[in-house]
């Protein structure tokens, strides 16, 4: 699978592209994640500014839209592969683990993120980007949102993560849409707290049973709005 991401900040991701996970998704060649710095694409102006007042006045400044279009046609142009356009922003709708099983299906992802006031908002009239937002508050930048996008649909990938850590069973996960049950090691008593006796009894049938009850109630009470969607 292929990202591309562009951005005024690509130095950002250094460090989460080199972490363990990643880094080895990377290596085997699993995912292929291309950054691309916006500021390549400035019009010609001394200073290769990118952003603008708005129109009509307000605070901030807006990214342009002949930068951000002449940017994406040239970079959907360096891979055969359809892309899908995604552009992160909190207008955007709510990133969730169905959403994140639906985009690792895709051959190729293409990112804008977003500084400042956003982009004018022809970027959207004309790519029509599916906008897409990590929570309801409000970040610097669309690049740590797609940080949390981009680990989000790794982890799904075939090959990515060993059997031994699926993501099947993961909270919210097709397997699972709601929490996930507690669990415990050694050792078996810590300042008085016990792991629950049920655990230990070999038992594997009450296991389940205890373990599907912990769902059921955890998500009752911290999340019930899982239970009736
Ligand atoms: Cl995708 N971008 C920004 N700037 N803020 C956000 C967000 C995205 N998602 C939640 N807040």
């Amino acid at each position: 699978m292929r990202f591309d991401l562009l951005t005024l900040f690509p130095a950002i991701f250094d460090g989460y592209l080199t972490q363990s996970l990643l880094d080895k998704a990377i290596q085997k060649g699993l995912v292929d994640i291309q950054r691309h710095n916006l500021r390549e694409w400035a019009q010609d102006n001394p200073h290769r500014q990118v952003d603008d007042k708005p129109f009509g006045g307000g605070p901030g400044m807006l990214i342009q839209v002949q930068t951000t279009v002449e940017a994406v046609e040239a970079v959907e142009a360096m891979d055969s592969r359809p892309t899908r356009r995604i552009m992160l922003t909190p207008q955007g709708k709510r990133l969730d683990q169905r959403l994140a099983e639906e985009l690792a299906v895709c051959p190729r992802l293409l990112i804008l993120c977003g500084r400042y006031e956003g982009f004018d908002h022809r970027v959207n009239d004309i790519l029509e980007p599916d906008e897409i937002s990590i929570g309801d508050f409000v970040l610097n930048g669309g690049e740590v949102a797609a940080m949390v996008m981009i680990d989000s649909i790794v982890r799904l990938l075939p090959g990515v993560l060993g059997d031994e850590q699926s993501s099947w069973d993961d909270s919210f996960s097709r397997g699972n849409r709601m929490l996930e049950f507690p669990q415990y090691t050694r050792p078996r008593s810590y300042r008085g707290h016990d792991v629950p006796e049920v655990l230990l009894s070999g038992d594997h049938k009450r296991i389940a049973a205890w373990r599907e009850e912990q769902i059921r109630t955890r998500t009752a009470a911290r999340r019930n709005d899982l239970l009736e969607p």
